[in-house]
């Protein structure tokens, strides 16, 4: 996988030489090209910035270096042999982040990142470069940060670890929460490794028994209990067909009650939609 990431602090992108993406690189399984906007500015103070038209407050990136900046990463994209870019905008109003769409991202060759500060970018660069090639405008969670940096360093990370065999286990997303399949989506219950005892606190017993069905059962059973306490919404928006009769005994027991629809609820408590 290629990824360029055009952007005015550069040195916010060192993270990607480290750890499991900085690993990725130097195996070559991914090839990352950084470039600051501002090579892209032919004024003495590099302006990347203007007031917004309208009025209002704080700035908005101009059209001009990034359409500059986006034509010739692109060009040299292909020249290396690259092939179907997708460009990804971080933004606050950019459809959601999820393990599926990590998933999605993880699938395409060629990833083009344009992290804005400011108030954002002329939309008109936008609209333009969705006219040739697919725009993924993508937001990490809702708040705001003061920069699309920080996104595409989360976004990168997600994305990496589920490229072929830069896991070392091809097993290892198959449980992570979120991973997409038939099963329930619940969040992972807690974990443990040696010693068995740290300040007076054991270990729960079934992990030590080597039977694989009760540390199984076990597992998903405090998946259910760390689901309902952090994201009861994932439990109301499952479908109830992937729980079996052991799942409905501990709904049950954590207070859920199986709704007319078939979904899951907690009376008492409004649904989320
Ligand atoms: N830029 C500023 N806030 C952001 C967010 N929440 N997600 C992606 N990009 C952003």
């Amino acid at each position: 996988m290629r990824l360029d990431v055009v952007t005015i602090f550069p040195e916010y992108l060192e993270p990607l030489n480290v750890s499991l993406v900085g690993k990725a690189r130097a195996r070559g399984q991914l090839g990352v090209h950084i470039h600051d906007l501002r090579h892209w500015t032919y004024d003495r103070h590099n302006t990347v910035d203007d007031t917004p038209y309208g009025g209002g407050p704080g700035m908005v990136m101009k059209t001009e270096p990034w359409g500059e900046a986006l034509d010739q990463v692109l060009a040299d994209g292909y020249e290396s042999g690259a092939s179907g870019p997708v460009l990804v905008v971080p933004t606050p109003s950019g459809r959601p982040f999820t393990q599926e769409l990590a998933v999605e991202l993880s699938e395409r060759p060629w990833l083009v990142f344009t992290p804005a500060r400011y108030e954002g970018i002329d939309r008109r660069v936008v609209d333009e470069y969705a006219t040739r090639i697919p725009v993924f405008e993508v937001s990490i969670g809702d708040y705001v940060l003061a920069g699309g940096e920080a996104a595409v360093l989360v976004i990168t990370e997600a994305v990496a670890r589920l490229l072929p065999g830069v896991l070392g286990n091809a097993e290892s997303h198959r449980d992570d929460s979120f991973a997409p399949g038939e099963m329930a989506n619940l969040l992972e219950g807690p974990v443990y490794t040696k010693p068995p005892r740290w300040r007076g606190r054991g270990i729960p017993e079934v992990l030590l028994s080597g039977h694989h069905g009760r540390i199984a059962r076990w597992r998903r059973d405090e998946a259910f209990r760390r689901t309902t306490l952090n994201r009861p919404d994932l439990i109301e928006r499952c479908d109830p067909e992937v729980f079996d009769r052991h799942d409905r005994a501990i709904l049950a027991e954590l207070g859920w009650r199986e709704l007319p629809d078939g979904r899951f609820g907690r009376p008492g408590r409004a649904v989320e939609e």
